[in-house]
């Protein structure tokens, strides 16, 4: 009959931990009353280290109990733990020391504030879990989460390969990072706006306040699609209309997922999707058309010498270091000008020799161009003669 009381004693915890914080403070506040020769607030004060001890011990046993029946991992609450047990034994020793003293030293103080600080901190342990570590954090706006260092990663949706996507599971590579871009920042464990969370299999199947978000085989009738083909003025509209809305590929493929039987498994190939409807979430492996290079970007003074003459010399891409040096307008360039390109030899990627006078000659040359790419010589007196020794 009474085996409920110790589980609720645990489940009071969270009530329970406010009577040490509150009686603390007030104790440590009043050691720093200015205190004249025969201090007044001293029985105050060691009442406040009396009780909120006590306080301390009550509020450590309940959080223990729930430790015991709440199935909290140990690796979890062994800080917040150790943090009660020291606030309960400062709170008995700063009795202690106050209960023989007709004036507070500057030791008793400064372990009051001490005590102050471990009760902080093994109350913000506490908090966080039950409210989870971003609490406070999470409702920041996102340039104050990044200035603190704590911005969350941004929800990057679906990432499939040219390669595998066909093989990707609909459900968790496709449509959850969906739901986590677009929905789980107001339908998750923490947050569960319309009683829903989105951020698994097992909570989706729970549905929200009113009942079950999705059938399978049936998405007209699932609110988890339908809501978001509603128009945007209707209230039911999801997301609610001022926030980031999925394109019409994540909807659609919502949709093929709760028509092909909303299943935890299956690949995209056998829920009949084709590339096209997935195309926009495969990750392009782009690789650099110019070598990638140590080199730091020219200053522009260093480029007037050959703009001087003629040439035409630029970056090949913003921040690069490499260049691109073109004669389109000098014609008149010829073997002898080669001299020009002595100074930014290991630079050029792009060189654009055509309509010029070059021979065979400057063919030699361009081995000792480390970086060249792109090679232009239309119409110049190359004869092809020298190509053999190349
Ligand atoms: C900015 C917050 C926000 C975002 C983002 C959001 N929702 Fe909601 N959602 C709500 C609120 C608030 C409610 C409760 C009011 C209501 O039912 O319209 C709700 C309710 C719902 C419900 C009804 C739950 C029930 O049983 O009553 C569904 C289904 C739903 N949302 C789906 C989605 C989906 C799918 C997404 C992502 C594509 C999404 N929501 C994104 C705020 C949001």
């Amino acid at each position: 009959m009474t085996e409920f009381l110790l589980p609720l004693m645990g489940r009071m915890h969270p009530v329970l931990v406010h009577l040490p914080i509150g009686i603390l403070i007030f104790g440590i506040l009043l050691c720093f009353f200015p205190q004249k020769a025969k201090n007044a607030l001293l029985p105050s004060i060691r009442l406040a280290f009396l009780i909120g001890g006590i306080a301390a011990l009550l509020a450590g046993g309940s959080g223990f109990l729930q430790y015991q029946w709440e199935g909290f991992a140990w690796e979890d609450v062994q800080l917040h733990l150790v943090g009660g047990v020291v606030t309960a034994v400062g709170s008995f020793w700063v009795y202690v020391l106050v209960k023989n003293v007709e004036i507070l030293s500057v030791k008793i103080r400064v372990l009051a504030l001490a005590l102050g600080l471990i009760l902080g901190i093994t109350g913000h342990w506490g908090g966080n879990l039950t409210h989870g570590e971003g609490y406070f954090t999470e409702v920041l706006p996102a340039d104050l989460q990044s200035l603190f260092g704590i911005a969350a990663q941004p929800e990057l949706g679906p990432q499939l390969t040219e390669e595998t996507w066909e093989n990707a599971q609909l459900y968790a590579e496709v449509i959850q990072p969906i739901l986590n871009k677009n929905c789980k920042s107001c339908h998750n464990p923490r947050n569960r706006k319309g009683d829903l969370d989105l951020s698994s299999l097992a909570a989706l199947r729970k549905g929200g306040e009113d009942g079950q978000v999705f059938t399978a085989g049936d998405a007209a009738h699932s609110a988890l699609f339908a809501r978001l083909l509603l128009p945007k003025d209707d209230e039911k509209h999801m997301p609610p209309a001022e926030k980031n809305q999925p394109s019409k590929e994540e909807i659609a493929l919502l949709e093929r997922w709760i028509q092909s039987g909303a299943k935890e498994s299956g690949t995209l190939a056998a829920a009949g999707i084709s590339k096209n409807q997935v195309e926009r979430f495969i990750i392009k492996n782009e690789i650099p058309f110019y070598p990638t290079s140590a080199l730091a970007p020219i200053a522009a003074d260093s480029l007037a010498g050959l703009k001087q003459a003629g040439l035409f010399a630029e970056a090949v891409e913003a921040g690069s270091g490499l260049l691109k040096v073109s004669c389109i307008n000098l014609p008149s360039f010829q073997d002898s000008d080669w001299k020009l390109l002595e100074s930014v030899k290991s630079r050029i990627a792009y060189l654009d020799l055509s309509e010029t006078q070059v021979t065979d000659a400057v063919v030699g040359q361009l081995s000792a161009l480390p970086n060249l790419t792109v090679l232009k010589l239309n119409s110049t007196g190359i004869a092809g003669n020298s190509l053999n020794n190349f």
